[in-house]
């Protein structure tokens, strides 16, 4: 199996939830991950499955106007960043970007192209595009440990969709 790429077709906000939930499965609380996709394609509804599968059960609002929200939960600590209305990426400096960068944890970025010379390479680029009334997931390994996530997922995951690669 190549699990350099791997695509996932999505369909409803439930099953979004339930993909991210695994996402966060398979991170084992040690993550980059960049979310790419229009906006409306799912990014924050998958980043609340992922902070739903360490514990948190509240909402999630895209941290728009803050840039990052931290979550500091029992099963981990995850950082969930939105970077829309980065004006310069240079403000991720400002931001103490390296900080949440060095830490053990999971980073979830929105709007990462914003960011793109300051933000380090992630583990998993994963792109969402509409298919249908659903969304189709396709997920790319930067690095090993994305390669291992992608391995996981395929594991949690029940139907992924046919790998395009
Ligand atoms: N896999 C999916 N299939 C169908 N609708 C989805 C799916 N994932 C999310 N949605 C819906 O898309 C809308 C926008 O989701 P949101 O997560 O806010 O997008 P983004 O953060 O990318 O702007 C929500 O109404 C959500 O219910
Ligand atoms: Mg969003």
């Amino acid at each position: 199996m190549d699990v350099t790429q791997q695509s996932f077709l999505v369909e409803g906000e439930a099953a979004m939830v339930a993909f991210g939930q695994a996402l966060g499965r398979a991170s084992e609380g040690e993550a980059t991950i960049f979310l790419i996709g229009n906006l409306g394609m799912g990014k924050t509804t998958l980043s609340r499955g992922v902070l739903r599968s360490f514990g948190h059960a509240g909402a999630v609002k895209s941290p728009t106007y803050t840039l990052v929200e931290p979550y500091e939960l029992d099963a981990g600590l995850v950082y969930h960043f939105d970077l829309y209305r980065l004006g310069d990426p240079e403000e991720l400096e400002y931001l103490g970007i390296r900080d949440y960068f060095s830490a053990p944890a999971v980073r979830l970025v929105e709007w990462p192209e914003r960011g793109a010379a300051i933000l380090p390479t992630p583990d998993l680029k994963i792109t969402i595009e509409k298919a249908g009334e659903g969304r189709l997931i396709n997920c790319h390994a930067m690095q090993a440990r994305g390669m291992a996530m992608l391995e996981a997922l395929h594991r949690y995951t029940e139907q992924p969709a046919e790998n395009e690669s």
